[in-house]
């Protein structure tokens, strides 16, 4: 179970894909896919998702050479559901977020398809990207 949010609850086992090649990816992709299926996401939503999991491994296996992407269930205090999104590595950091956040369409593409997004980051140390998009 991740530590991240200790007040909100993960209501299935986490799925941990690691990645370290191109067809890592696609499994990342297809996983995600699924799980916003059972989550009941809508098909357009399934395809955000699905996207914002493509740049985030990408940026990996660009940035870090490897690390994993982590799918879990998140529940919020009155009941809703959503997709939780780690996306960690432990590659050379990034040490200007706000100017990251700015450079390409990665990191900004994926913020704008779901409803929460954070980075984590410490230069030397890695990165987590931490995604969330709430079933309406
Ligand atoms: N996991 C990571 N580790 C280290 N640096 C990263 C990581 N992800 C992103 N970055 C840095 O943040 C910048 C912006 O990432 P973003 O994905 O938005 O754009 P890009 O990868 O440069 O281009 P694009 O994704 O549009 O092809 C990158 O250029 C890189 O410097
Ligand atoms: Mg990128």
């Amino acid at each position: 179970m991740h530590d991240l949010f200790p007040q909100e609850k993960t209501v299935a086992d986490e799925v941990h894909i690691p990645i370290a090649s191109e067809a890592d990816i696609l499994t990342a992709r297809k996983r995600g896919r699924e799980l916003a299926e059972k989550l009941g996401f809508w098909s357009v939503e399934k395809t955000f998702i699905a996207m914002a999991i493509s740049e985030l491994a990408l940026n990996i296996l660009q940035y870090a050479g490897q690390g994993e992407i982590v799918l879990s269930i998140a529940e919020r205090g009155d009941g809703t559901q959503g997709i939780l999104i780690i996306a960690r590595d432990r590659g050379p950091g990034i040490t200007d977020v706000e100017q990251a956040m700015q450079k390409g369409y990665g990191l900004s593409g994926a913020k704008r398809l779901v409803d929460e997004f954070e980075i984590r980051s410490e230069p030397g140390k890695g990165t987590t990207v931490i995604l969330k998009k709430w079933v309406r």
